[in-house]
């Protein structure tokens, strides 16, 4: 039937523009670094440099919706943050509770769904409620997947899907010697999510502290030298683009 045919030709076009604007990544995560760079440079205060850090936020994740990325992870907070100074951890998870209080309503008309990875029923109780309100007010939701890693380490994650898999053996479902790299991905708190494409980091450091060790097998690495704060738009499409020259080869020819 031509309506039919006139849709599909259409959301073929759509689909193909969201391929070319995202070179193909489904899934991109950053490592979002250098607050504290960025505003010792300004001779600001560190607190400020998180809360311009939290712009960047808010500007990223609009910006990653409307480009098509279907899954943008955040590192927020890491499981070594706590090593921080008490002043900078009260800092940090005061701008936590106020982003999601403030962006709930946008990620609901957005349609994006929330997700969070790492250990968060570990943060503070009040901050675990909001999370929890947040991820059952956006379960619907299916434009783009925000899943921010919040008290996340990659090493604690392992940790926690092995202690899954031993529970699981113990139960009689699995034999030890059949456990296979699908038990381990499925065990993980990315399960749900689509493998990782890109994984970018801001501020120069290259290093991974302790990100996704295990989704990021494959994944294509971007480092820059630009600071989280000002990680825009244009730096985002900037890292899509050389994510689209790579070649990528998984181990094969
Ligand atoms: C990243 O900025 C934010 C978090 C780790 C929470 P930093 O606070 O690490 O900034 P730098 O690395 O000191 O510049
Ligand atoms: C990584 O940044 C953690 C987050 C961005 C949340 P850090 O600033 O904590 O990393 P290191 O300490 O320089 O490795
Ligand atoms: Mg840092």
């Amino acid at each position: 039937m031509r309506p039919a045919r006139k849709e599909s030709q259409d959301s073929s076009a759509a689909a193909s523009a969201v391929k070319d604007s995202t070179f193909g990544a489904r899934h991109v995560a950053i490592i979002m670094d250098g607050n504290g760079r960025w505003a010792k440079k300004k001779h600001l205060p560190r607190a400020l440099g998180h809360k311009k850090g939290v712009e960047a936020v808010r500007n990223i994740v609009r910006v990653a919706g409307e480009t098509g990325i279907e899954v943008l992870t955040l590192y927020a907070f890491s499981s070594e943050n706590w090593n921080r100074p008490r002043d900078e951890i009260s800092d940090l998870m005061g701008l936590l509770r106020q982003y999601i209080q403030s962006d709930i309503e946008e990620f609901v008309e957005n349609g994006i769904k929330l997700k969070v990875i790492g250990n968060y029923k570990g943060l503070e109780p009040d901050i675990v409620r909001l999370i929890e309100g947040a991820l059952d007010r956006t379960a619907g939701n299916d434009r783009m997947t925000l899943a921010i890693a919040l008290n996340y380490g990659a090493q604690d994650e392992i940790i926690r899907a092995v202690q899954t898999i031993a529970g699981a053996v113990q139960q009689g479902d699995v034999e030890p010697d059949k456990i296979n790299a699908g038990h381990i991905a499925d065990a993980l708190d990315t399960a749900d999510l689509p493998p990782l494409d890109l994984l970018i980091r801001t501020s120069g450091e290259l290093r991974l502290s302790n990100f996704l060790l295990w989704q990021a097998a494959y994944s294509e690495l971007y480092f820059t030298d630009v600071l989280w704060p000002d990680f825009d738009k244009r730096e985002l499409q900037k890292a899509l683009r050389s994510f689209g020259d790579r070649q990528r080869r998984f181990g094969g020819r």
